[in-house]
């Protein structure tokens, strides 16, 4: 618990200080941003700033990542949205449940390594993660 001194009035209109009782969880806002690099199929970098809570999709699409075209919005129900997770980061972002499994059946050369990117929410572990996006999208 954070106390902070405010300016008050007393009643009388006088000023006077007092005392009130913050707690810190309420008025901080938990905005992490990881830094995830998206590769592309020529090996073009872009590295955007991601918040925790979004996915790896939303944030391709929000910097106009080239190479990820999420046509159902995040419902994973298009495999357009496919990417390939660096070896070194699969134990963080961990694998496909069976509903993503299944579409992936239908992802352009689909890997061991193959995810869809709406299905990766963003944790605070994931700072420096890097995707690869295939050459083309379902
Ligand atoms: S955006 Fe359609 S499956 Fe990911």
């Amino acid at each position: 618990m954070v106390r902070r001194p405010t300016a008050a009035l007393d009643l009388a209109g006088k000023s006077v200080k007092s005392e009130c009782n913050f707690s810190a969880p309420l008025f901080r806002t938990h905005l992490f941003m990881a830094k995830i690099t998206y590769i592309t199929h020529d090996d073009k970098e872009f590295a955007v700033e991601a918040a925790t809570g979004t996915t790896v999709m939303e944030n391709a699409i929000k910097n106009s990542v080239p190479g990820i075209e999420a046509e159902c919005g995040g419902a994973c129900a298009c495999a357009t949205c496919h990417v390939y997770v660096e070896p070194e980061w699969q134990p963080v972002t961990g694998g496909p449940d069976i509903m993503e499994e299944d579409m992936l059946d239908f992802a352009w050369e689909a890997k061991p390594n193959s995810r869809l990117s709406c299905q990766i929410k963003v944790t605070d572990e994931m700072d420096g993660l890097v995707v690869r996006i295939p050459a083309r999208q379902a």
